[in-house]
């Protein structure tokens, strides 16, 4: 072999020393423009990571919503709950937790955390399991495309989500389909902004993004003299005289499950709500500790409607922290929120 010094290139091509130096050099110029590809990849990830589009974010909120809502009612469906305490709530209630609570959870969660990782995410479940491979497949129903024509980039660090994976699971464990929802919100610095309450029972998902449309509507009258107030289940006997206080006795107290089913009583029915699924209410008034993945997201829907969700003495609740609520609630869509605060008495929270 006389060639020793000479290499093979690709496709057979002999090259001399000159060659080599030729092909080395080619070679370090398309490993730089495959370098800075990576690098300009790198400053697009970071840009997106950076910011986030709230329709886009919607969108998620209600798929992520819909797919615990399936876990929810194949778990009921298939009685394999497994239920039981995760501790007291601040009243001394047992809160119990199901099968369909933590699959659920796990659907919705990752879900989210999987398409936007830096965002922050409060869920009222935790679990310890990784990789879950949930993806969102980015479709955007167009109905949401319809009422939100146009994108709506906010940074990410601005950006709290609030997750309920199984709302009202007591009723849950008693088969009481109909008070049961999932729940997504977001809020950005602090401010409800997107809420999405999905039934998983009937299959109906309200949403709305405050300032830019919703699917739900109001009704077209409120009685603010003597309103149905929607309470607490578990704690109507305790609010009766206070309600009764401020509305007189005729007034009419219906105890329900849920705080995403009694936001829902305020607004106009949906598609599959019947009387048996659903109750109508002119108010929503809740007096003991609640968390705020139990809120946030019928707060945003109230709002979209031109409604407010306030504590009893009329505060805005911040949903930038983790944080629960221990000022009361008071929930209206049609009303003057204001004169009604001021027919409250003095709510004196219980020590504990
Ligand atoms: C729960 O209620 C549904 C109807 O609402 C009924 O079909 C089902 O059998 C009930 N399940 C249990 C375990 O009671
Ligand atoms: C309303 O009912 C309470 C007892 O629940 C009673 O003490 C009060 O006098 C009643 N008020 C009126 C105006 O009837």
């Amino acid at each position: 072999m006389v060639e020793t010094h000479d290499t093979m290139a690709p496709m057979g091509i002999r090259l001399s020393p000159l060659g080599v130096a030729i092909f080395c050099l080619l070679g370090v110029g398309v490993i730089y423009h495959l370098y800075a590809g990576v690098i300009s990849n790198r400053v697009a990830a970071f840009r997106q990571g950076s910011n986030v589009d709230l329709r886009d974010l919607l969108a998620l909120s209600v798929e992520a919503a819909v797919q615990g809502g399936k876990e929810v009612k194949k778990v009921r469906e298939e009685n394999t709950l497994d239920e039981r305490t995760k501790g007291k709530t601040k009243e001394g209630a047992s809160e119990l937790m199901t099968l369909g609570d933590l699959r659920s959870h796990k659907k919705m969660f990752y879900l989210m955390k999987n398409t936007y990782p830096a965002l922050k995410v409060n869920s009222e479940e935790h679990d310890s399991s990784v990789g879950e491979d949930e993806v969102w497949n980015r479709d955007i129903p167009s109905d949401i495309l319809e009422k939100v024509p146009e994108g709506h980039e906010v940074p990410a660090h601005t950006v709290t989500v609030w997750i309920d994976p199984l709302d009202a699971t007591q009723e849950y464990t008693e088969n009481l389909s109909q008070y049961v929802t999932t729940m997504v919100c977001v809020a950005v610095d602090g401010k409800p902004v997107i809420g999405v309450i999905h039934k998983p029972f009937t299959g109906d998902t309200a949403w709305a993004f405050v300032g830019h449309g919703t699917n739900v509507r109001a009704r077209t009258s409120y009685i603010s003299s003597s309103p149905k107030v929607i309470v607490s289940r578990s704690h109507a006997g305790k609010v009766k005289s206070f309600i009764q206080d401020a509305f007189g006795n005729t007034t009419t107290i219906t105890p329900a499950g849920g705080a995403g089913y009694k936001v829902l009583s305020l607004v106009e029915p949906l598609p599959h709500d019947t009387a048996a699924t659903s109750d109508q209410a002119d108010v929503y008034i809740h007096v003991t500790f609640i968390k705020k993945w139990d809120i946030c997201a019928g707060a945003a829907l109230v709002e979209a409607l031109g409604g407010k969700m306030t504590t009893l003495k009329g505060e805005v609740i911040d949903y930038s922290g983790s944080e629960g609520n221990s000022g009361g609630l008071v929930a209206t869509v049609g009303l003057d929120h204001k004169a009604l605060l001021e027919k409250l008495p003095n709510w004196v929270p219980e020590k504990h």
